[in-house]
């Protein structure tokens, strides 16, 4: 028992043996007793990639973020990139031209082919991530190719889905992941690598990934809203934490080497459970949405940019995400 004054009270009191307090006192200590950090290694950079030559351009929803040519302008992005601390670029393109099959997309002379060999010219050490999919070069923008109805026809997307990926392997992408929620895509992906002798390329997968009003920015950006209906019968629903549980496992039978949860923030709870279930390395996609909010709110001075960017990163890493894909990855680098 120990007596303390409050306001000229005596009171008795029993607990001064636990007092978390002590530790929160200053900086220092409460650095000494952090228990998770968001290091470079951890985190990605996603670069849209424009056909042409000579283009930085400005994207208006996403503040910071701009499509680069595969030429000096993309060479400068990376050096900004390299030099802040960020080794790790996820690519995204947008063609010259779009069709009814995607064609620029595993053209072997596609803006993304392009980029790769740019980079890996410039600094063969940048480790290249490649979506895989389809949305930015259809011309209706779907993820998929239609059968005659308006539907995505699953089964001959797969062998769209498989040159693409061989396609940017062969360009020398170190990492290929598919985004376009077919059923069987990693499977597909890995037996067509396999046999045309990139059986070292891994596939990181977007193994839940839902249909989400995030990636409203993203669309802009990269040029691929669907020209009708949205993309609900392909990417998961919102509501399910189960189904996301057993679309991972189907992944990881498949061959996946990295699991993904997409969008991040509003599902940290399915980042949580897949961590606990599973042993492969997470990633998490911090989506184009999720950047444009937090950029919104600190243009009009109504949240302080850096603390809700560390408090939002941190959550990640928290939830048990290894890897973080995400737009602030240059800025966090920087400042750090
Ligand atoms: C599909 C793809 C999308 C994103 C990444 N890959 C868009 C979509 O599914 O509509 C979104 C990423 C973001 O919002 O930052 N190619």
């Amino acid at each position: 028992m120990k007596s303390i004054q409050v306001e000229k009270r005596e009171i008795e009191t029993k607990s001064t043996a636990q007092q978390p307090r002590r530790l929160r006192s200053t900086a220092k200590l409460r650095s000494l007793v952090s228990e998770t950090f968001v290091d470079n290694g951890h985190i990605v950079m996603p670069i849209f990639v424009q056909e042409g030559r000579g283009l930085k351009q400005k994207i208006d929803s996403m503040p910071g973020i701009f499509r680069y040519s595969p030429d000096i302008e993309l060479d400068k992005e990376i050096e900004e990139l390299t030099n802040a601390g960020i080794n790790t670029v996820l690519l995204f393109g947008l063609p010259r031209k779009k069709d009814a099959v995607g064609s620029d997309a595993y053209n072997p002379d596609g803006v993304v082919q392009q980029a790769i060999m740019r980079i890996k010219n410039l600094n063969e050490d940048v480790v290249i991530i490649c979506d895989v999919c389809m949305c930015e070069y259809t011309e209706h923008g779907h993820c998929g190719i239609l059968n005659g109805r308006g539907e995505v026809d699953n089964q001959k997307t797969l062998g769209y889905l498989t040159r693409i990926a061989e396609a940017q392997a062969s360009a020398g992408a170190d990492i290929v992941a598919p985004s376009a929620m077919m059923d069987d895509q990693v499977a597909s992906i890995r037996a067509a690598l396999d046999t045309s002798g990139f059986k070292s390329v891994p596939i990181m997968s977007y193994s839940s990934k839902f249909a989400s009003a995030f990636y409203g920015p993203f669309r802009e950006a990269a040029d691929s809203a669907p020209k009708f209906g949205d993309r609900k019968s392909y990417q998961m629903d919102s509501r399910n934490i189960r189904e996301a549980l057993r679309e991972t496992e189907l992944d990881v039978d498949q061959g996946a080497d990295i699991l993904m949860v997409k969008p991040a923030l509003p599902y940290l709870d399915v980042i949580s459970a897949v961590r606990q279930k599973f042993n492969l390395p997470l990633a998490t996609y911090n989506v184009s949405g999720e950047y444009s909010m937090v950029k919104a709110a600190a243009m009009n001075g109504w949240i302080d940019e850096e603390r809700a960017v560390d408090e939002i990163l941190h959550s990640m890493r928290r939830a048990g995400a290894d890897i973080i894909i995400t737009y602030f990855a240059k800025q966090y680098a920087r400042r750090k």
